[in-house]
């Protein structure tokens, strides 16, 4: 098993690009299920979640050419609608495939996710929406069966909770159904933006697109011809690299981001005293040698997102003053604590509530990573710690980061990557 070797102190400076986002590039992946003619995508991150999905695709009978960041895909051949358990147990995003599935073959079996390190995380609310659309969905097995022999059905779905991949799934649904599909408290992430921007290039008539109330007139389950899809950038990594620089006072430059999709952290970032220059899809972000303290809440786009929360705990370790971290979207996505402190950070945990108290510095010391974004902050934390810091199991960064190791050496950061 691979683990990171950094050595904390060194300065950043210089640039990097930034990759296309996996969570936008997962969902359109799943989409081009609903087309039987060859698909490209391109910008997509080297990540491991990425390849699983393609393999899945595989599975079921696609034809699928992968090299960097490029997919060519035919699912003219697929052959199969069953999404194994050896597959989705390695990746919850598979569920993804449920909606599409569905809609273009009227049946599909598709292993339940299960829970993971960050929550529960149940998947309620997809099923439910294909019900509304008039599928029928038993659970055996450990899988979801669901059918819908004459197709789906338009329907009012109306979310009270509102979900990123249940809004993904439902849309992709949609674009295929009889009918007119009308999802209320949807999602407004740009990764579901750019999904909808692919199926209404593709021909499907949406209104809303961005809003919390996204119209879909399907197509009567006619597969689509999609156009080429280029992922966006991924709003993750680069707030990730924000706080790389914002913990090591340093100056980088991003390149290739939409600063747009991004304010929610810059905003926060400005509030703690770095500064920024914006030109266009370039970012420069400036640190400063008194980090304010934070007060952050985590929440749905455009609110600050989930994704960053253990990266600014990491940052908020440096502030001189004490930060409050809440977390409300997911019921144990703080596992990153007990690892920060073992680094000498001082974090109090009640409930979804956590209490960060400054400390003059950390110390290197051997940590686990539990999760894609703690171990991320890990890494952040790494690069400060004095002395030698280890991360070991990093499957999980390799599931999310494209090069992580190889684009902060590039900054100036002293990191390996190391064989247990
Ligand atoms: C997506 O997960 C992302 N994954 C997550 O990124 C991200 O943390 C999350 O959205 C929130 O922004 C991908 O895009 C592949 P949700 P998703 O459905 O779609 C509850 C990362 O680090 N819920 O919006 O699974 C759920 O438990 C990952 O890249 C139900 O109760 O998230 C959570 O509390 C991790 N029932 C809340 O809704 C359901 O049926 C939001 O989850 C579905 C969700």
């Amino acid at each position: 098993m691979d683990y990171l070797q950094i050595t904390g102190g060194a300065k950043l400076s210089g640039s990097i690009k930034i990759s296309g986002a996996k969570n936008s590039a997962l969902p359109i992946i799943a989409a081009t299920i609903l087309s039987d003619k060859p698909v490209k995508l391109t910008n997509l991150p080297n990540v491991v979640d990425i390849r699983t999905l393609l393999k899945l695709l595989d599975i079921l009978g696609s034809r699928v050419e992968h090299k960097d960041t490029v997919a060519n895909i035919n699912n003219g051949t697929m052959n199969s609608t069953k999404a194994v358990y050896e597959i989705v147990s390695q990746m919850r995003a598979s569920i993804l495939v449920l909606g599409p599935l569905l809609a273009r073959f009227g049946e599909c079996e598709v292993s339940l996710p299960g829970g993971c390190a960050i929550g529960q995380r149940p998947i309620d609310l997809h099923l439910k929406a294909m019900e509304a659309m008039g599928a029928t969905i038993e659970i055996k097995g450990g899988y979801v069966r669901a059918e819908a022999p004459n197709g789906l059905q338009g329907a009012k779905i109306v979310f009270d909770k509102i979900t990123v991949g249940g809004t993904e799934n439902t849309l992709m649904a949609a674009a295929l159904a009889h009918g007119t599909t009308t999802i209320v408290n949807a999602a407004k992430e740009p990764e579901i933006v750019q999904l909808c921007e692919m199926l209404a290039d593709a021909g499907v008539k949406i209104d809303g697109i961005g809003t919390s109330e996204i119209v879909v007139e399907g197509t009567g389950q006619k597969p689509l011809t999609f156009k080429d899809v280029e992922i966006i950038p991924d709003r993750i990594e680069a707030g990730t690299y924000l706080c790389a620089a914002a913990i090591t006072n340093s100056t980088i430059t991003l390149e290739k981001v939409n600063p747009a999709h991004i304010e929610a952290s810059i905003d926060k970032l400005e509030a703690m005293g770095c500064s920024f220059e914006i030109e266009g899809e370039k970012i420069t972000i400036s640190g400063t040698s008194r980090l304010k303290p934070i007060s952050l809440v985590t929440t749905e786009y455009p609110g600050f997102p989930t994704d960053m929360q253990a990266q600014f705990m990491a940052v908020a370790t440096m502030a001189i003053g004490e930060s409050v971290i809440e977390e409300r979207l997911f019921e144990n996505r703080f596992m990153h604590v007990s690892e920060l402190n073992r680094l000498g950070a001082d974090i109090w945990l009640k409930g979804s509530v956590a209490a960060v108290k400054p400390v003059a510095q950390l110390y290197g010391a051997d940590v686990m990573a539990t999760d894609l974004r703690a171990s991320s902050a890990l890494v952040l934390a790494g690069l400060v710690a004095k002395g030698v810091t280890n991360v070991h199991r990093i499957y999980h960064l390799d599931r999310g980061y494209d090069n992580l190791e190889g684009k902060l050496s590039a900054l100036g950061a002293k990191i390996k990557r190391l064989s247990e």
